[in-house]
């Protein structure tokens, strides 16, 4: 098999470095969440500034990620064109590539992605609810300035309820890219065994693949069509720390769409505590993670133990008794 070296293993370095060692046209899909370069949430991701900074809330500080630098989306554009263009170099043909990203960015990740030659298919969208709002009053700045109480008064009766320009977050964006085929889909599939999406995948009330998913409960009609199990804090791992852990059943669902050889590569270049990597191993797929810190390599890696060992901690997410006790038909149907 192609890419002995790094099949089935977590790798602990920078993606830059280590992207060029894989062999080209080696790897069916690249499933990947990375650091977005939003202030305080940048390429020198460290869990524990990340984790001091995230909550907050004075006029000095903005909260993580909110801080408005024009430098930030270029640099991030400059950053992951030369991720891509080597993501590019390593899939197949035909082999698709999944980035999640911020909506504050996704304009310059989808356009570095289309740059490095990749055609983008499509985006998904993640809804969720519970996200904290991270708009500011200006009651603080009105406070200060000089001029006498009854005005400064009447200003804040003004303004009331008036907040500066960052909207409550309730979707992210994930792109759909695919590396163009070799002549017809029909001939890339039967060539290169990848190129296709499965329709046999389905959410819910037996959705048809569709570009939205929830894991948390909106409403009876959004749950019955696009809600997902919801990760459980065993499926994370009670050791595991990791700010941004993506649910395994988000990760299963888009590796169950889109690979389709047997022994089909999964790679993740900013694997973190290793989710697609578990989802590309329960699904019987081979997985390569890669990660800059070296304590997520070591959480990734007992992930991936503990699905050996103790597989009933990872929800089923077919057929799976839980979520059809709550009589939601939350599942995947794989006909
Ligand atoms: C958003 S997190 C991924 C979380 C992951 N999806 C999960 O479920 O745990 C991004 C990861 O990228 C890693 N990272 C940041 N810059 C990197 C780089 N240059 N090379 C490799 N990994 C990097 C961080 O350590 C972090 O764990």
């Amino acid at each position: 098999m192609k890419n002995n070296k790094f099949i089935n293993k977590i790798i602990c370095s920078d993606t830059l470095e280590l992207l060029p060692k894989i062999e080209s046209g080696s790897v069916d899909v690249v499933l990947t969440d990375p650091p977005y370069f939003l202030d305080k949430l940048d390429d020198n991701w460290d869990h524990e500034k990340v984790s001091n900074r995230n909550n907050q809330y004075t006029i000095k500080s903005l909260p993580a990620g909110m801080k408005f630098d024009r430098a930030q989306g270029k640099k991030f554009y400059a950053w992951y064109l030369k991720i891509s263009e080597e993501i590019f170099r390593i899939l197949k043909p035909g082999g698709f590539f999944f980035s999640f990203s911020s909506p504050r960015l996704y304009h310059r990740m989808a356009s570095a992605i289309d740059d490095a030659g990749f055609e983008i298919r499509d985006a998904f969208m993640w809804l969720y609810t519970q996200n904290q709002a991270k708009a500011m009053g200006v009651d603080h700045f009105i406070k200060k300035m000089k001029i006498d109480e009854k005005a400064k008064e009447k200003i804040k009766e003004k303004l009331n309820g008036w907040k500066t320009p960052q909207i409550k977050s309730c979707f992210e964006p994930i792109a759909m890219a695919q590396k163009p085929t070799d002549h017809t889909y029909l001939n890339n599939v039967l060539e290169h065994e990848v190129g296709l999406l499965n329709t046999h995948v389905r959410i819910g009330n037996n959705m048809y693949p569709a570009n939205v998913f929830a894991v948390d409960s909106i409403n009876e009609l959004i749950d019955k069509t696009f809600l997902l199990p919801k990760p459980t804090k065993r499926e994370k791992g009670e050791y595991n720390d990791h700010k941004t852990v993506k649910p395994l059943a988000v990760c299963e669902y888009l590796i169950r769409l889109s690979a389709f050889a047997e022994n089909a590569v999964v790679l993740d270049p900013f694997v973190g505590s290793g989710t697609t990597a578990v989802a590309a191993k329960k699904l019987g797929k081979n997985y390569i993670g890669i990660d800059a810190n070296e304590k997520y390599v070591k959480i990734s890696e007992r992930r991936l133990k503990e699905l050996d060992e103790k597989p009933d901690l990872f929800v089923d997410i077919v057929g799976s008794q839980k979520y059809a006790q709550r009589n939601l038909q939350v599942q995947l149907q794989i006909a």
